[in-house]
């Protein structure tokens, strides 16, 4: 029986993960560590609005069990040692240095913590992958443990996270499953298995939780969001053969998404892809595909981030070329920043790279999104390094509001769905805009008969004219 849990890492996967697991089991203490002082403090916060992590639900979760049987500290040390089970749950970034350089994880953050765990663990643990990690990681994990030279046993699982982010809550409380990786020839192996079935079953139906072999369990997490950012890069590649044929690509996918084996869902065209793990996961398995000498595997996948990439450049070109082909000094709102809605996290957001292609094409930028920082977009567009900061600081402008963002703008691009844009009062917006007024729909969300009605020159992304 699992006592006491100590999490590695508070961050997107680690807070949510630790909240609900401490509210559905309330006789586990439940410890989430990180090196961050600062994030620590954002969770421990008295008013639980200031959490660092916008996700829907989660600030009442958080009241419910913190100070309870949830709690955030920057003692490592002591939450390891203390506990029966550790996840790891720390980032695994796309290497920026050495072999692998773009393409591999960076397993760094990971060797650190198996290293700690190692040091200070005095009685025996059960060590979790909550990260997701290239395939057979876990046997470097093991290796590193049982070099401690104490007495320690240490049994390695893998449970890799597949929930989304703006529907954290949701996706931990009703999973589509829980996979538990695992040494099940081994009794001890088995039984480190059992005991995290045991702490999903408190709110996971039996069947749900899927016990496999580490390699499977590993390997499952990337397969499972290469499917998912292909479905979009297919999806998005066919966006732009219905923009020049006339075909409809919402229409499209209703079409082929009533195929019960196609299935209606991930299939809505974007101006691309997104968010901090599928373009590092997909580069990740093509790395490891290509370490293996399977160049057709890797090349397939590789497919979907190249025809991503496309999809981003072009929906900022299409803004250009529309715009007579010149944005230079002219004003362009953008309404949303995050990878998607209902989140404040803008690792890889398109927007990013839609914002650098206008930039470098001297355009103006004015952005507003509900629930990003204004200093998160300055970093996010620094962080590229493409751009002098005086040209960003001159050329880009954080709004605090929609029709701010819009005032005096030539053309309004959608790069999130929020969905309060749709509710805005666009008569108003139109009235403020220099003419003609152009909403380029990044995503595919606002009413376009309204918008048209009203006198906007409206275009869709996968809309063929
Ligand atoms: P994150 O960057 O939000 O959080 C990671 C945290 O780990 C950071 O706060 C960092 O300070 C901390 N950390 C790093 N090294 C540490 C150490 N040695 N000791 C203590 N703390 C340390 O990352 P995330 O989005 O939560 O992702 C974590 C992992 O989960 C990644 O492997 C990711 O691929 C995977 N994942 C993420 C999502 C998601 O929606 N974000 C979903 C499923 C899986
Ligand atoms: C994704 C997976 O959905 C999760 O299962 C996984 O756990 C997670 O990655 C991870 O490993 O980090 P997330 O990136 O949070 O979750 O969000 P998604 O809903 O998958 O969206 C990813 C991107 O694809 C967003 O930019 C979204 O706008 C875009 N998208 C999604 C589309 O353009 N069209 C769609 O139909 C669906």
């Amino acid at each position: 029986m699992i006592k006491k849990i100590c999490c590695i890492g508070a961050g997107y996967v680690g807070g949510p993960t630790m909240s609900i697991i401490a509210q559905k089991c309330p006789e586990i203490e439940i410890t989430v560590v990180d090196l961050n002082q600062k994030r620590i403090d954002q969770w421990n916060d008295a008013d639980v609005s200031n959490i660092p992590i916008y996700e829907p639900g989660l600030s009442n979760v958080v009241a419910e069990a913190r100070g309870r049987n949830l709690f955030f500290d920057t003692d490592i040390d002591k939450a390891i040692d203390e506990a029966d089970m550790i996840f790891i749950s720390v980032n695994t970034p796309t290497k920026t240095y050495g072999k692998g350089k773009g393409m591999a994880a960076d397993l760094k953050y990971i060797e650190l913590c198996a290293r700690q765990i190692a040091r200070v663990a005095t009685s025996d643990k059960i060590v979790v992958e909550k990260s997701t990690l290239p395939v057979r990681t876990a046997q470097a994990i093991k290796n590193i443990l049982d070099h401690t030279g104490n007495d320690v046993n240490f049994e390695i699982l893998s449970n890799p996270e597949f929930l989304a982010e703006g529907t954290a809550v949701s996706d931990l409380t009703n999973p589509d499953r829980v996979l538990i990786g695992g040494q099940q020839e081994t009794e001890k192996g088995k039984q480190a298995v059992q005991a995290l079935v045991d702490v999903y079953a408190h709110w996971v139906p039996k069947d749900k939780i899927l016990t496999t072999n580490l390699w499977s369990s590993e390997l499952s997490k990337l397969t499972a969001n290469a499917f998912l950012a292909q479905r979009v890069s297919s999806i998005n590649a066919m966006s732009e053969l219905c923009e020049i044929t006339g075909a409809d690509v919402d229409e499209v996918a209703k079409a082929i998404g009533m195929d019960s084996r196609i299935g209606p869902k991930f299939l809505k065209s974007s101006v691309g892809f997104g968010g901090s793990c599928f373009q590092k996961d997909i580069l990740n398995l093509v790395y490891i595909a290509k370490s293996y000498g399977l160049n057709e595997v890797a090349d397939y996948w590789e497919q979907v981030i190249i025809l991503n990439d496309h999809q981003k450049r072009r929906f900022a070109h299409n803004i250009v070329k529309t715009l007579y082909n010149t944005v230079s000094d002219k004003k362009i709102a953008f309404l949303g920043w995050a990878f998607k809605k209902d989140t404040n996290d803008t690792r890889e957001s398109p927007a990013i790279y839609v914002a650098e292609e206008l930039l470098s094409e001297q355009a103006k930028i004015s952005v507003w999104d509900p629930k990003v920082k204004e200093s998160q977009i300055y970093t996010d567009i620094n962080a590229l390094g493409s751009i002098e900061t005086d040209e960003v600081n001159n050329r880009l402008k954080v709004s605090s509001n929609a029709y701010e963002a819009c005032k005096d703008s030539h053309a309004i691009a959608i790069l999130t769905e929020w969905e309060e844009f749709n509710g805005y009062d666009w008569q108003r917006i139109y009235d403020n805009m220099h003419k003609p007024a152009f909403v380029f729909d990044g995503r595919g969300v606002l009413n376009k008969n309204k918008l048209q009605e009203i006198g906007f020159v409206y275009y869709r992304i996968g809309e063929g004219g």
